[in-house]
């Protein structure tokens, strides 16, 4: 394994600094409460933490439209105080990543103050700016086109009117890119998350795209760009000179894609975020909603183990801020601890490096607002306004509340008391009023609960040489309810199985485990020994056993 392949052994844990712990009683979460909190996530058992932008900006997408790449957000704290945290997580062994995002920056940016005011100051090209717009919509808030009348011409924004797209043709805004990761990987941070980097590259002359894709409509233009590898190629060469690690988000990507990403001599990621298995209950984006599909899930999940085994590197996980809560999605709040183990087993013991989003591993869930005035969330308040805009709203409200990135963005739950334990003060947003139930001291007291069940399955994961590097093999793809995988190393084997069914269900082994001593390693069954032939709702198993190879 080579020195920048330290990632494949590990498994992190995302903050979203403003709903995790709030340390000065202002309401909003910040880095002396992540501080305070180290220990806890070190205890989870992971090896590092991925922070979303923690820089300053004006929110109008949460820290995803900044202003000042090399700097902390007053609201997170100082500079200095990130410099701290950054030093704890690594006397506690934990490795740090950043949030890159440098397809767009907040129109609050200076580079972009100065670029709206005349076509001829030194950061006049630093931006897409046109005489005429193309028909492209934004992903987040009607066309994806704005005027500016200082300079008389329209910018690009591919997401928010806020968020005007770089113009990553320019080698200054390059150069610029290259700087900033300088400047936080000398200070130590060990790698990036890189957002939406698949639409950093768009095609010459900006053709319009097609018209009867409702938002999505100019993708084909931005996504995977022309020079997208070469514009890779020179940040892959920054990142190599520190050993960081590099792992891109691609919005929509394709495994066929992502592959060139990941692999051969253009090879410019170690990991890429995908998405298909995100869309097993919808089409296109969590508000556009349809039956939960297990089968959907399975061949999402398979088609990219297949595909990268051997020659690239998965990233696994169910949540992000991003995206709603899973056992909401794919399990059942019925079945709260039952489903939320049994979908930590579906994807922790897969190929990749799994990353745990905070609340996540203490099972939280979807919250309900009453009104789409009191979600935050651009794309939430977009979806709603443009989206199916026939629906009555109270129809269109409850896609809001199955599909809304804000709730995973309620604050974390730590206990019982007010406000969850977040804050002494009065929270900036909602907490989810089950909090009472689902928290954190709680699961550290009961030793049967979510937040124990992930800390058994990562320590089982981190110390099997078959669970981290074997090869997987899918029996009963077209199970409507049984998801059952293997991993396999020499003679070594693990078998996985997941019941996805709010009833009783009987199984069968696959052959070659037929007949075998079995050992049960894990189980979300109290009493279960591994035998029974039924699986109880929601029930999940893991095994190990010895094969001839
Ligand atoms: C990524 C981020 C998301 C953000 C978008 C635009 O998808 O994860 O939160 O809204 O990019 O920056
Ligand atoms: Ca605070």
């Amino acid at each position: 394994m080579g020195k920048t392949e330290w990632f494949k052994e590990m498994s992190f844990y995302q903050i979203w600094t403003r709903s995790f712990a709030d340390g000065n009683g202002d309401g909003i979460g910040d880095l002396y409460g992540v501080y305070d909190r180290l220990e806890y996530v070190k205890a989870l058992g992971v090896d590092g933490i991925w922070f979303s932008p923690l820089y300053p900006s004006p929110n109008a997408d949460y820290g995803y439209d900044i202003s000042d790449y090399k700097n902390i957000h007053p609201d997170f704290g100082t500079l200095e105080q990130f410099r701290n945290v950054l030093d704890k997580a690594h006397r506690l062994g934990l490795k740090v990543l950043m949030d890159l995002v440098v397809n767009h920056t907040s129109d609050e940016h200076f580079w972009f103050q100065e670029s709206r005011k005349s076509r001829d100051n030194p950061y006049s090209d630093y931006y897409i700016w046109r005489d005429k717009p193309n028909n492209w919509d934004s992903l987040f808030e009607g066309r994806a086109w704005e005027y500016e009348p200082m300079r008389k011409q329209y910018y690009l924004h591919i997401f928010s009117k806020k968020q005007p797209d770089l113009n990553m043709d320019n080698p200054k805004v390059r150069e610029e890119v290259k700087d900033i990761m300088r400047f936080w990987l000398d200070m130590g941070v060990d790698g990036f998350r890189e957002d939406v980097i698949n639409f950093i590259s768009k095609r010459e002359g900006l053709p319009d795209g097609l018209p009867f894709v409702p938002m999505a409509n100019g993708i084909i233009h931005y996504k995977d760009g022309p020079h997208i590898h070469e514009y890779m190629a020179e940040f892959r060469k920054v990142a190599r000179k520190y050993h960081a690690v590099q792992i891109g988000e691609g919005p929509m990507t394709t495994v066929r894609s992502a592959m060139h990403y990941l692999t051969g001599k253009e090879k410019s990621l170690d990991m890429m975020i995908s998405f298909d298995h995100m869309l097993a209950d919808c089409f296109m984006t969590e508000y556009l909603q349809r039956p939960f599909s297990l089968k959907r899930y399975k061949s999402a999940l398979t088609r990219w183990q297949k595909t990268l085994d051997g020659k690239a590197w998965n990233v696994l996980y169910l949540e992000n801020h991003d995206h709603p809560r899973i056992i909401s999605r794919y399990g059942s709040e019925r079945y709260w601890k039952k489903s939320g183990k049994a979908l930590a087993v579906s994807y922790l013991f897969l190929q990749g490096t799994p990353f745990i989003y905070q609340g996540q591993e203490i099972g939280m869930m979807n919250i309900r607002l009453s009104s789409i005035e009191k979600y935050k969330d651009i794309a939430s308040k977009t979806n709603f306004a443009r989206l199916l805009t026939r629906e009555p709203e109270e129809k269109r409200l409850r896609r809001v509340h199955a599909s809304s990135r804000d709730s995973a963005r309620t604050p974390m739950q730590w206990d019982d008391s007010r406000y969850a334990g977040f804050t002494s003060g009065t929270p900036w947003f909602f907490v989810n009023p089950n909090y009472k139930t689902v928290n954190a001291a709680a699961e550290e007291r009961d030793p049967d609960s979510i937040l124990q069940f992930y800390r058994r399955c990562l320590s089982l994961r981190k110390h099997s040489r078959t669970l981290l590097f074997g090869r997987y093999h899918e029996f009963f793809p077209k199970h409507p309810k049984i998801y059952m995988y293997e991993r396999v190393l020499e003679d070594n084997a693990y078998l996985i199985i997941c019941s996805f069914s709010d009833k009783p269900i009987q199984i069968q082994l696959p052959k070659k485990y037929q007949n075998r001593k079995l050992q049960l390693m894990l189980c979300n069954e109290s009493g279960q020994d591994g035998t029974s032939p039924v699986m109880s709702p929601y029930e999940a198993r893991v095994y190990r056993t010895k094969i001839s190879p």
